[in-house]
């Protein structure tokens, strides 16, 4: 186990100076948060890798309107990064050939963890890894389709199912065997979904029990918490989540930590102010100023979360429709009021509460193969991770 924090992180061919993924979230990952989060790493001379929202095989294979204009990319992006979601290995195949002949992807991660009752209830996301067999196929057909490309192919999991179906290390070697480039584990169970608290313990148990590189992902809410996950796993990563939300500044703190420096950005108001306008600017110009001022909206609250701003301004940001409207309503904010200090190191986004049971295919649990089984897969599932 490492207790030096690493300085880089490879991915196959790909390497990049800061060994820190931005999660893939579905409706927040978007090409302007992308950048946003991309434009903060570089301030503090950070690189790392800006995972595009989870899109299907199906619906890009397909042509679906919605998922190709999800595939969208700024300019700053020059490590271009996407998550495919699958369980048909053929969709899958074909899905990683067009994002990388007609899209230019250097990076390919694959969603084995998403946890929605509607994903799972078909097999897939957190669901598939049960199925050793079809992982297998699956990850094949993907580094198959990439490997000319010479582009790298990664996983991202959970545990398993639940406490008494783990699947996390079973996924480690499968992932190793077919030729994927790192596997990612997020320290939760499907039944868990996002509460309780991330096991990180399983992330170093994964570590030792693969030789390609691990990235851990869950409950990084500072810097302090990724050198401290990197230290406890020995993983050669981090993935960062609901952490950076309303805080994409996190990135900059994440960049110094690994380069051995300490920053710990503490915006007054002022300064989240100037990044919620900055964010807001980003979406309009990648999707149109009325798309883009709906999408600012679900972020409000995380950017205001501890700050004083009143019930009233809170309400009208969170129906902002033009940024000239905007601008009017940020000029209400104190820009001197301080960072809310008691926000550090605590939860933001989803936590939910754990699952009952697992909504899983008639029969899912009877064998642990599933090789040949061809599940029936949407063209647009709901995302989620
Ligand atoms: C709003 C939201 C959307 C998500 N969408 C995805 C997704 O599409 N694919 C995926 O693999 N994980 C998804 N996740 C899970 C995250 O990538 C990450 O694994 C999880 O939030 C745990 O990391 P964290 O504690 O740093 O947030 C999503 C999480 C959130 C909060």
């Amino acid at each position: 186990m490492s207790t030096v924090a690493p300085t880089g992180l490879s991915l196959g061919s790909l390497h990049v100076g800061t060994p820190v993924v931005l999660a893939p979230m579905a409706g927040i990952t978007n090409a302007a948060y992308r950048r946003l989060c991309l434009e903060q790493t570089r301030a503090q001379g950070g690189d790392g890798v800006f995972v595009c929202e989870m899109i299907t095989s199906r619906g890009l294979v397909e042509g679906d309107e919605h998922t190709r204009d999800m595939l969208v990319f700024d300019e700053l992006e020059t490590t271009r990064s996407v998550q495919l979601y699958g369980t048909d290995p053929v969709y899958v195949g074909k899905a990683a050939e067009i994002l990388c002949a007609e899209y230019g992807v250097a990076h390919i991660d694959l969603n084995f963890g998403c946890p929605v009752p509607k994903v799972t209830r078909k097999g897939g996301g957190g669901a598939l890894p049960w199925k050793r067999g079809l992982l297998a196929e699956i990850l094949t057909a993907a580094v198959a389709a990439a490997t000319p490309y010479d582009v790298p192919v990664t996983m991202k999991t959970r545990k398993g199912l639940d406490d008494d179906h783990l699947t996390y290390l079973d996924a480690g070697r499968i992932a190793q065997e077919t030729g994927a480039a790192a596997i990612a584990l997020h320290g939760r169970t499907v039944a868990q979904s996002y509460s309780g608290v991330a096991d990180w313990e399983a992330i170093a148990r994964l570590v030792e029990h693969v030789d390609i590189p691990v990235l851990g992902n869950g409950d990084i809410w500072e810097a302090a918490d990724a050198l401290r996950m990197v230290e406890q796993t020995g993983a050669a990563g981090v993935v960062v989540g609901r952490g950076c939300l309303g805080r994409p500044w996190l990135f900059r703190d994440l960049a110094a930590a690994f380069a051995g420096d300490e920053v710990a950005t503490l915006p007054a108001l002022g300064e989240v102010r100037d990044v919620m306008r900055r964010h807001a600017e980003l979406l309009c110009r990648h999707m149109g100023e009325e798309r883009g001022c709906k999408e600012l909206r679900k972020h409000v609250s995380w950017y205001l979360k501890g700050f004083a701003a009143g019930g009233t301004l809170r309400r009208a940001l969170a129906l902002v429709t033009t940024l000239a409207e905007l601008d009017v309503l940020l000029a209400e904010l104190d820009p001197d009021e301080p960072f809310p200090a008691a926000e550090l190191g605590t939860p933001r986004g989803r936590q939910g509460s754990p699952r009952a049971r697992i909504a899983l295919p008639e029969g899912w649990l009877d064998d642990t193969d599933g090789t040949g089984a061809r599940l029936r897969e949407d063209a647009g599932e709901p995302t989620g991770g």
